[in-house]
């Protein structure tokens, strides 16, 4: 199978050994503890399942500004954008050790114990700085950099132990899958070419079409349709509703034993062509070979350019920092002349007209009316299910 990013082995951080877990609570409830925001604790929830191996904790100021700056941090290694605990807590000094508790569950339990190696303050210069690298834009109407500019002005490094996966396990049984779980489910299935989607979204026909493409053309054994379960912004359709709409598609319209519906604990960023870059580290650490990225991966309103998301790995990820290869995806919707999904580049004869495009908008409406978008957008059942729920919360 693939190697995992910057390690042979998979180094997840969640203390899986029962009676070490049970020792590392005790110890922790006797420890300070701080408060941490959500990106903190997605962080942590993240690097606990393997997702951001080869990472042992936190990065320290100069590694922040270091991967915001050029993608790595100072000894070298390939990381697209920084992992931080920043926080407004005072009081934490360097060479303690300390709880980390859960914003996002209820009585904040003990998510992590931490060793800290510095505290560090950040300047609002050094902010703007990760900021306009990460996000390409400083403008705080961008949803990610107003998450980012409110993360607090310390920063607490050092490696960390977790002891859960948050709310995501409890939520999201079916669904929620640390990166060591899936490479133990493709070794299961013996699959040897594995391509990965990347989602926050329903999928619509144009996605489904995109992902057998995409299976076709690498020859893969099986995808991996692996959705974001942590925080988005609002007017999002919520990760349960996105679940059930993607799996009923899957069992009707997918091979069984074709396809692993999951999904991992993370906050989306909206950082566009920097998350795309992140997406494939973390998806070669599920053991995935390929991931498609299509048209505005991971963006947000006009911020990215269509295929910035594309561009970024053939002009700023060095050669070899990766081992996963990225399935570039052009825009992909259904064909009025050929009644079928098609990407646009494989059709120069058609013109816009030829196509059935609808935004988000105009989608959004239909399904709140309790309209049905055409079936050549929407597969039914898909449609019947987002119906159902804009009308619970426009009605
Ligand atoms: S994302 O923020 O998770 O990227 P979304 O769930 O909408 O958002 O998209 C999932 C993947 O499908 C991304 O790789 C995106 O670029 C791609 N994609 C979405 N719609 C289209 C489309 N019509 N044509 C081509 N690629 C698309």
């Amino acid at each position: 199978m693939i190697k995992p990013h910057g390690s042979d082995e998979l180094n997840p951080l969640y203390v899986a050994d029962d009676a070490q877990r049970e020792a590392l609570s005790q110890e922790a409830e006797g420890l300070p503890s701080i408060l941490l925001n959500s990106a903190a604790a997605a962080n942590a929830v993240m690097l606990a399942g393997g997702y951001f191996n080869p990472l042992t904790g936190y990065m320290n100021l100069a590694d922040a500004l270091s991967t915001s700056d050029n993608m790595h941090t100072n000894d070298g290694l390939f990381f697209p954008v920084p992992i931080l605990n920043m926080t407004d807590e005072t009081g934490v000094e360097a060479g303690t050790r300390i709880a980390l508790r859960d914003p996002n569950v209820d009585g904040n339990p003990i998510l992590a114990v931490m060793d800290v190696e510095a505290v560090e303050s950040v300047s609002d210069d050094q902010i703007n700085q990760m900021v306009e690298k990460i996000f390409r834009t400083t403008d705080p109407a961008h949803p990610g950099v107003s998450t980012f500019c409110n993360l607090g002005r310390t920063l607490l490094s050092g490696p960390i132990q977790v002891l859960n996966f948050s709310y995501f396990q409890a939520d999201f049984p079916e669904t929620f899958r640390t990166a060591v779980e899936i490479r133990e489910e493709i070794a299961a299935h013996g699959w040897d070419k594995v391509v990965a989607f990347q989602t926050r979204n329903p999928m619509h026909r144009a996605h489904e079409e995109l992902c057998r493409m995409a299976m076709e053309q690498i020859g893969t054994d099986g995808i991996l349709i692996h959705m974001l379960l942590g925080k988005l912004k609002p007017g999002d359709i919520p990760a349960d509703v996105r679940d059930a709409s993607i799996r009923k598609m899957v069992d009707v319209y997918f091979p069984p034993s074709t396809v692993m519906v999951t999904g991992y604990g993370f906050d989306m960023l909206y950082a566009g062509p920097r998350e795309a870059v992140l997406h494939a580290v973390f998806r070669q650490n599920c053991g995935c070979t390929h991931l498609i990225v299509g048209r505005d991966h991971a963006g947000v309103g006009d911020y990215y350019s269509g295929f910035d998301a594309q561009i970024i790995f053939e002009e700023e990820v060095p050669e070899g920092s990766l081992e996963l290869e990225i399935f570039n995806a052009d825009h992909t919707a259904y064909s009025k002349k050929l009644n079928r999904v098609v990407m646009m580049r494989d059709v120069p004869d058609h013109t816009k007209e030829d196509f059935v495009l609808l935004s988000g908008t105009a989608v959004r409406e239909m399904l709140g009316k309790g309209i049905a978008p055409p079936p050549e957008f929407s597969r039914p059942e898909v449609a019947k299910i987002l119906s159902d729920y804009y009308q619970t919360i426009d009605g």
